[in-house]
């Protein structure tokens, strides 16, 4: 079971490569695997055409919510991550076909996610079910990282966007990745959909990690995620969705 991460500035285009990424897996009968999303705002169910709330599902800061707050609990002398560990399975997991599906949500405590992401670390820990990839969509930033949701995982996908700061932001990530201790395979460069091609040249130059390519920028992609439709349903044809293929081959998938 391989863990991927994607990363990178707001808006580069991580949560669409995840969704493009889920495709390929799963038209490559590489499943079922295990989304799960970081990030406050939550996309990912989106762009895979997942409503938890309306599947009876809840994020995890839902859970902590209720166990805490409503359901009167008390945080003294139980690790918090125990109580709602086996939760997280039974009531905030989507189960489907070829993947199943966990949101974090949104900000339990303002400015700390320290309860939400020490559960759901400790329920991946006692994960039971196998996947064959379990893959992982971040916030913007680099603070997640800090936060070691998952202190082992197998290739980190930094996509950049085409500004000086995203060249510093690809060594800054590499250099926090490392000093946090999180334990990782592969730290791979991806271009993404705003990078002028002209700039892929640069990018080989200057950035000593190793450079997957670039994903296509897609009209197509822009509407789907404007009209709210699942990036799964997106024609193979895609330029985007076909720059993820080849994207993932070079990384050995
Ligand atoms: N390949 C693409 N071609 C065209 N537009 C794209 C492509 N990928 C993403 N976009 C557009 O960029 C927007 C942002 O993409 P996405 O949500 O994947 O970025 P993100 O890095 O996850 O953002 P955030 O930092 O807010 O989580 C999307 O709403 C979509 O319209
Ligand atoms: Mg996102």
């Amino acid at each position: 079971m391989k863990k991927l991460v994607s990363m990178g500035r707001g808006g580069s285009g991580k949560t669409t490569f995840v969704a493009l990424m889920t495709k390929y897996f799963i038209e490559n009968g590489d499943t079922p695997l295990l989304l799960i999303d970081v990030d406050p705002d939550q996309n990912l169910g989106e762009m895979v055409g997942i409503d938890l709330k309306e599947e009876g599902k809840k994020t995890i800061s839902e859970l902590l919510l209720e166990t805490f707050l409503e359901g009167g609990g008390t945080t003294v002398g139980v690790p918090p991550s125990e109580r709602i560990e086996s939760k997280i399975w039974e009531v905030g997991l989507y189960e489907g076909a070829s993947f199943d599906l966990v949101a974090v949500g949104t900000k339990f405590i303002e400015g700390c996610y320290c309860l939400p992401d020490a559960a759901l670390k400790k329920a991946l820990e006692g994960l039971t079910k196998t996947y064959r990839y379990v893959l992982i969509d971040s916030p913007a930033g680099l603070e997640h990282l800090n936060r070691r949701i998952a202190s082992q995982v197998d290739d980190i996908f930094d996509i950049i966007d085409p500004s000086q700061k995203s060249f510093h932001h690809v060594e800054r990530a590499y250099r926090v990745a490392k000093e946090v201790e999180i334990d990782f395979k592969n730290f791979y460069v991806v271009a993404g959909y705003r990078v002028p091609e002209e700039l892929e040249v640069e990018i080989e130059k200057r950035i000593k990690l190793k450079y997957l390519g670039k994903i296509a920028y897609d009209k197509e992609v822009e509407n789907y995620v404007l009209s709210g439709k699942p990036l799964l349903e997106i024609p193979s044809s895609s330029p985007a969705y076909n720059s993820v293929r080849e994207l993932m081959k070079k990384a050995g998938y």
